[in-house]
């Protein structure tokens, strides 16, 4: 079979696109993925640059055009050129470069690029980058959550494209030109801001500020600390003792500032020290806790009892606040510890955490359902925000937007509704080095947080409604819809979903890293609440379905390591079989799949992983014939440490196999691909790459 070589098959410019790639993952203002937040979402240069050089000949192809061999390099570099250009971020919205990629694109595609398909869409990154390149774009996933994020990249941004804004303030503009997503975002910019002042006017007494000891002024809460509290069991104690991971406030240099506890009639409180002082060890860690009045050691196990039978308590321990000169520690007041203590609000999300999931810790302390992971103002506070909702769509239809272009607003202002989840659960902890408050899922995980940070959703600090509004108004600036709307499927990469002649660029799961349909029900549960009416199929479960997704987790199969090796194998293996029912002959796919630290060691360690998807895409009918290793990871998060994650990706390139390929063992040729991989990677990786 005779087919024209791709540019991804020939070479890259691997090192600008790792370049970009690494940068992209610290911009913080502008990116689409402050919509709502994804697990492992890949960098939107990479995909970029896969993309186009998956579908761009190489000029190698072309003899007629490039004769020589000097011919075809000046050729490509000029590619090459084109691409260092297309994936620098600043130029995401450059509408002159993109129709020339597009022009491009058409060259090498007889003027009619086929659609792109990702099986396994996520965060919505490869569908967003097709449709930038100006390809009709295909997303599909098995996870309701990661659908409705896809709908808001490619499906709604281009249904609701070059068109006007509703609200009454734009109306007034007279000379106001909405090209592209301009009209939408300022409706949600105003009806997000509506939905913050109606919520506030409900709850925003629930939030008071704090008073300035001594000075007598009023200050903004940020954030009110709490410590997680047991009883002690030394009899002669019995103290309410506070499980305190730090007693640090701030590290920050020159702005240090510390708890110290003092024994009360006994009772423990806290109080606020500034400056280097001598600051205590915390009071609990992995292998126990220590009692604060006696010293008493105390085992988790018994923390652990305490704790499922409705023993566990929670201190205010301290109030962060804003003042002009920066971040204010205060001790905890009478006030503001009644205030938090209120009644559990009506019709909260219900739903049961899994028993037993990677990375989930707090089962084991008497946490089993969803709700329980937020205090009771955080769950009236969420609760109000979803209430509010309802009165926005109708607003915006009284505004004189249809009913679609309500539900459109309404679905990126609940995504808000989650992020604020994010930011407001028990979850969160206080980071002192930088002063700011840890999301929930500042790892892939829900851990046990001992001494967690509640944020007020009315500052204007990180973590704040007005600070998750703002970036969410931002990332509008990076889209660039086409004009064919996307299409998004919320199915399982194992059935056949007829898609037709596609090009196929997928990032699958990786085995067992993880537990994504776990991780989100945590979002799912209002989402739900907020979109159900809205979807009603894609929300029609309690929670996340969890049978199909492709994890190999013992935990879904009775503990058994072999099941879940064997499901998650037979999986990959009926995705591969979809995806050559798919594929087009004429142009590669490309699969991306993590890299980790100890899938390079030698001897020892086996990679289920690798194998796996290797043995799936080889049985299927698929031959190799590149792989490029990109930096997908942002090195130094915090799940990275002393944990085996995610590194990189490497990008196979597949073609469907001639019918008189020469033949090998598998055997023989995973022995040649161990060979040759690792030290390739060593090369690739003391070159910076
Ligand atoms: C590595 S993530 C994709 C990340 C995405 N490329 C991004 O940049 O955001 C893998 C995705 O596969 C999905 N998934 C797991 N099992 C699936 C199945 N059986 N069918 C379809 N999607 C599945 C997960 O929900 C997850 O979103």
């Amino acid at each position: 079979m005779t087919y024209k070589k791709k540019l991804i098959e020939v070479a890259l410019p691997l090192d600008a696109i790792n370049a970009e790639s690494a940068r992209e993952k610290s911009i913080r203002h502008g990116h689409p993925s402050a919509l709502h937040l994804w697990w492992s979402r890949k960098p939107l240069a990479t995909a970029r640059a896969v993309l186009f050089a998956s579908l761009v000949d190489d000029p190698s192809a072309h003899p007629e055009d490039f004769p020589t061999e000097e011919a075809q390099e000046r050729e490509r570099q000029r590619l090459f050129h084109l691409i260092e250009k297309l994936i620098i971020w600043e130029n995401s919205t450059d509408k002159e470069l993109f129709a020339q990629a597009y022009e491009e694109i058409k060259k090498s595609t007889g003027d009619n690029p086929p659609p792109v398909f990702d099986p396994f869409a996520g965060g919505g990154t490869i569908p967003l980058e097709a449709q930038r390149l100006g390809l009709k774009a295909i997303a599909a996933d098995l996870n309701p959550v990661a659908v409705i994020i896809n709908k808001a990249m490619i499906e709604i941004p281009v249904k609701f494209q070059n068109k006007s804004p509703v609200n009454p303030v734009a109306k007034s503009l007279l000379d106001a030109e909405w090209h592209g997503t301009r009209g939408l975002a300022d409706d949600i910019a105003y009806y997000g801001k509506l939905l913050k002042e109606k919520a506030y006017a409900d709850i925003g007494h629930f939030y008071p500020k704090v008073t300035i000891p001594g000075i007598g002024q009023k200050a903004v809460v940020i954030a009110w600390k709490w410590a997680r509290t047991v009883m002690c069991p030394n009899p002669a104690c019995r103290c309410e003792m506070p499980l305190v991971n730090s007693f640090w406030l701030s590290k920050k240099a020159g702005k240090e500032a510390y708890l110290e506890p003092m024994m009360e009639n006994d009772k423990i409180r806290f109080e606020v020290r500034y400056g280097k002082g001598k600051v205590r060890e915390g009071t609990v860690a992995r292998t126990g806790a220590t009692c604060i009045a006696c010293g008493a050691s105390i085992p988790l196990s018994y923390i652990r009892n305490e704790a499922k039978k409705g023993c566990m308590s929670a201190q205010l321990i301290a109030i962060v606040a804003e003042s002009q000169g920066g971040r204010l520690y205060l001790a905890a007041n009478e006030e503001h510890k009644k205030i938090a203590d209120m009644p559990l609000p009506e019709d909260v999300p219900v739903g049961d955490l899994p028993e037993k999931a990677l990375g989930f810790r707090v089962q084991e302390y008497g946490i089993t359902k969803y709700s329980q992971l937020f205090t009771k103002r955080q769950l009236m506070a969420l609760t109000t925000f979803s209430d509010r909702l309802i009165d926005i769509r109708e607003q915006v239809c009284a505004d004189g937007g249809t009913k679609g272009y309500s539900e459109a607003i309404v679905t990126y202002l609940a995504f808000l509704v989650d992020q604020l989840a994010n930011h407001g659960s028990v979850i969160c902890g206080w980071n002192s080095p930088n002063q700011q408050l840890r999301n929930t899922f500042a790892r892939q995980a829900i851990p046990m947080v001992w001494d967690f940070a509640e944020s007020n959703p009315f500052c204007r600090s990180s973590g704040s409604f007005h600070s998750l509004y703002g970036r969410m108004c931002e990332a509008f600036q990076s889209f660039m819809p086409s004009g064919q709307i996307g299409m998004v499927y919320n199915a399982s990469a194992t059935a056949d979903l007829n898609v037709g002649s596609v090009v196929l660029s997928t990032d699958p799961p990786y085995y067992d890293n993880i537990g994504y349909a776990d991780l989100s029900d945590f979002f799912y549960i209002w989402l739900r609440r907020n979109l159900k009416e809205i979807y009603p199929e894609i929300f029609s479960t309690m929670l996340v379905p969890k049978k199909e997704e492709l994890v190999a987790t013992p935990y879904r199969f009775a503990g058994s390591q072999q099941a879940a090796k064997e499901f998650f194998e037979q999986g990959m293996f009926d995705v591969c079989q979809n995806i050559y029912r798919y594929a087009t002959q004429d142009i590669p796919l490309t699969i991306y799949y993590a890299f980790k630290q100890t899938d390079m060691d030698v001897g020892g360690t086996t990679s289920s992983g690798w194998e796996t998807m290797l043995s799936a895409i080889i049985q299927a009918g698929f031959s190799i014939n590149g792989t490029w290793p990109i930096r997908t990871e942002k090195p130094g998060r915090s799940v990275s440490i002393g944990t085996n994650a995610l590194a990189s990706s490497i990008v196979l390139v597949c073609r469907k196999r001639p019918a008189d390929a020469p033949i090998c063992t598998r055997r023989d040729f995973l022995t040649a691909l161990k060979r040759e991989l690792r030290p390739a990677l060593v090369n690739l990786q003391q070159s910076n790459i």
